[in-house]
């Protein structure tokens, strides 16, 4: 039911077709895997919605080409021209006020008055976003509430039938999701911390503390099932228990029923990229074993550090108010 595109021109001119014609298309970026579609058509961003089981409230990134584009439709600042001359194209997005009179469709933001715009750089998504010749709304292609998908079987995993095509480009190189900035007030905010450190923001941003106003962060009825496995999951774990599935990051912790290494090293990069993959392995391997839970070794709070922690914190949480679907990242 849905199409595998293969990563070359056949494959980029159908998915830009697709998406001319409103419908949704999986496609591979630096960070993870997207789900397009028509940023400027509010039904095929309904549909994006609808195939994630995505609350409505929960507002999508805009993707675009290039700077230009993106800022065509949202109002940068000095230091939004900076950081897109510094980082774009790259895992960094930016939020920031809508123009009037841009074209995307208000379901993008949820109604709200800042949109939020990337540029990748990962180049079949560029080819792709070149030939569809318009803004392309995407979050991460997996069903709200999972774990993003780095790999095109990840994202059929999820999304089969649900989506018109995916596009296999393999691997993602990062492998979490960009940092969003929110540059639509007086000072800048870090909404979520992801592909671009931010001691590489610094020289421009300045030191970035985390929103306060982070509701993901200060409401937990806002983490549930936010990045979750099926099994439980204990960070900064020391030890591990013969039943548990170990996350390991550098030597693993002797005695665990199951491993997945982020890296041996202890190189960060290499752990972003490894992560989602690592939190789907353990999880459904161990589920079949019929482990009691999954133990992550601690990982040190630099560079894409922050973002795995922050990524991990997300999948430790389980307790949530019944009434709230879905995660604020979703
Ligand atoms: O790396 C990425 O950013 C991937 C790839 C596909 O580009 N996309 C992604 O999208 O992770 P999504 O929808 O899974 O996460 C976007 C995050 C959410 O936390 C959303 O709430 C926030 O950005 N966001 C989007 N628009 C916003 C806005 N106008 N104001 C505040 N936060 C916004
Ligand atoms: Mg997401």
């Amino acid at each position: 039911m849905t199409e595998r595109l293969s990563p070359d021109e056949g494959g980029i001119a159908r998915a830009a077709a697709l998406l001319r014609a409103g419908e949704t298309v999986a496609f591979p970026t630096e960070t993870v895997y997207g789900l397009g579609a028509d940023a400027t058509d509010a039904r095929a961003v309904a549909a994006i919605f609808a195939a994630k089981g995505r609350p409505r409230f929960n507002p999508l990134i805009a993707h675009y080409a290039r700077a230009e584009a993106a800022f065509a439709d949202v109002v940068a600042t000095p230091l939004a021209a900076a950081l897109a001359e510094a980082f774009w194209p790259g895992p960094l997005t930016l939020v920031l006020p809508r123009r009037e009179g841009s074209r995307v469709a208000d379901l993008v933001s949820a109604g709200l008055s800042a949109l939020a715009v990337r540029v990748p750089a990962h180049p079949l998504a560029r080819a792709l976003l070149a030939a569809a010749a318009r803004p392309i709304a995407a979050p991460s292609a997996n069903r709200s509430g999972h774990v993003s998908p780095t790999s095109a079987a990840h994202v059929l995993a999820e999304l089969e039938g649900r989506i018109a095509a995916v596009i296999d480009g393999g691997a993602c190189p990062v492998g979490v999701e960009s940092t969003v900035l929110d540059l639509s007030g007086a000072a800048p905010r870090l909404l979520r911390p992801g592909g671009v450190s931010v001691e590489a923001l610094a020289p421009l941003t300045g030191p970035l503390a985390r929103a306060a106003g982070d509701a993901a962060l200060l409401s937990p009825g806002l983490l549930k099932s936010h990045y979750a496995p099926t099994l439980p999951l204990r960070r900064d774990a020391v030890r591990i228990a013969g039943n548990e599935a170990l996350l390991a990051f550098g030597a693993p912790l002797a005695g665990a029923a199951l491993v997945f290494q982020l890296s041996a090293e202890g190189d960060l990069d290499e752990a972003a990229a490894r992560l989602f993959a690592g939190l789907r392995f353990l999880d459904a391997e161990g589920s079949a074993r019929g482990l009691a839970g999954i133990a992550a070794m601690p990982v040190p709070e630099v560079g894409l550090g922050l973002a795995i922690n922050d990524r991990l914190a997300r999948a430790a949480y389980r307790e949530a108010p019944a009434s709230w679907e879905g995660g604020k990242s979703g």
